[in-house]
């Protein structure tokens, strides 16, 4: 038998549920992943709790739950797509990670894990840590950029803090009063999200912010706009409405082919750290999904199998 994550009514974490099913074995082009990991995003709930949105990426109920993956090549029943069994993998399907088996075929993002990046980070990284990088490398983040960076602490923002530090950029982050130790621990200068934000940042000491990206809704695009920073220095990847002209709208989609090169290798490095904030049993799912759609999540969270 093989466990996964169902749910065959839109609505909130309750209506996840755990089945047990007859084991799936993986037809021609195809391999089975032994799941070891799963990282939660946002948009696994928003999408099991939200039907348009879930028509918008295709999804229709009964459904499976979740994107991210980590775990180990289990069965093969030919070698079309180059894996054998026992390797370790990771990646991104289309609302069926939450399971102890998972069919994969060319279709799905699926990358060899490096030795050196344990299963829990692996699941991770890939629409976090491509959406982050796709967001920068819309406005060129360089070193002699200061960002502001919205929505800082979260799980794509932890990927971003560090991308653009690595790039030698000066990083402002938003985030709550009580986060800011987290966000100067990540390397950038913290500041509170809310009222009269782009005053609030002129009036720090040395900020002259020359870059922005919006990781949560467009109060940082707009205050960005306001301190002066070009609208072709602007992105946003959760902006839920119009943005205004010139600001870029990004997603995982558009990250560099390259970009998980560069993530992994820096994981390996040191020089790129992933907060895991919380870990569930798969048995808890409802529990993790609970406390990822909270939105204070200083990192990842992330259901181990
Ligand atoms: N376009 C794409 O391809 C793509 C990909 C991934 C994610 N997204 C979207 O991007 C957004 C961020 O994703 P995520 O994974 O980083 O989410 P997340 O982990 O849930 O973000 C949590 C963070 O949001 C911060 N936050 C809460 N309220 C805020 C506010 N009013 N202003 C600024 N920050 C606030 C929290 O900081 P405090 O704890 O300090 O309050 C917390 O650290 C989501 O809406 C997601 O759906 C889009």
């Amino acid at each position: 038998m093989s466990r996964v994550v169902i749910y065959e009514r839109f609505g909130g974490p309750d209506r996840l549920l755990l089945r047990h099913i007859a084991e799936p074995h993986p037809g021609p082009g195809e391999a089975r992943v032994r799941v070891t990991a799963i990282g939660l995003n946002p948009m696994d709930w928003m999408i099991s709790s939200t039907p348009a949105l879930a028509a918008a990426f295709g999804v229709a109920v009964p459904s499976g739950f979740a994107h991210d993956f980590a775990g180990v090549i289990d069965e093969v029943t030919d070698t079309s797509l180059g894996y054998a069994v026992g390797d370790r993998v990771f990646g991104s399907v289309s609302s069926r990670a939450a399971a102890d088996h998972l069919i994969v075929d060319r279709s799905d993002t699926v990358y060899r894990t490096p030795d050196g990046i344990p299963d829990d980070v692996a699941s991770t990284l890939t629409v976090a840590g491509l959406t982050a990088s796709a967001a920068l490398s819309a406005i060129g983040v360089s070193s002699s950029d200061t960002i502001l960076i919205g929505g800082a602490a979260g799980g794509v923002g932890v990927f971003a803090v560090q991308l653009a530090k690595l790039g030698g950029a000066t990083v402002i982050g938003t985030a709550a009063s009580t986060t800011a130790r987290f966000l100067r621990e990540l390397g950038a200068e913290p500041i509170g999200y809310g009222p009269d934000l782009a005053n609030r940042i002129a009036a720090m000491a040395g900020a002259h912010v020359t870059a922005a990206t919006d990781l949560f809704g467009t109060e940082t695009v707009h205050a960005a706009l306001r301190l002066g920073v070009p609208s072709s220095r602007i992105s946003a990847i959760a902006a839920g409405t119009a943005l205004p002209t010139g600001v870029s709208a990004t997603g995982a989609q558009d990250a560099d082919p390259h970009a998980m090169d560069t993530i992994t290798d820096a994981v390996l490095a040191g020089q790129l750290h992933v907060p895991i904030a919380e870990e569930f049993p798969l048995a808890r799912i409802q529990d993790a999904v609970i406390a990822q759609a909270a939105r204070h999540t200083h990192g990842k969270i992330v259901v181990t199998i």
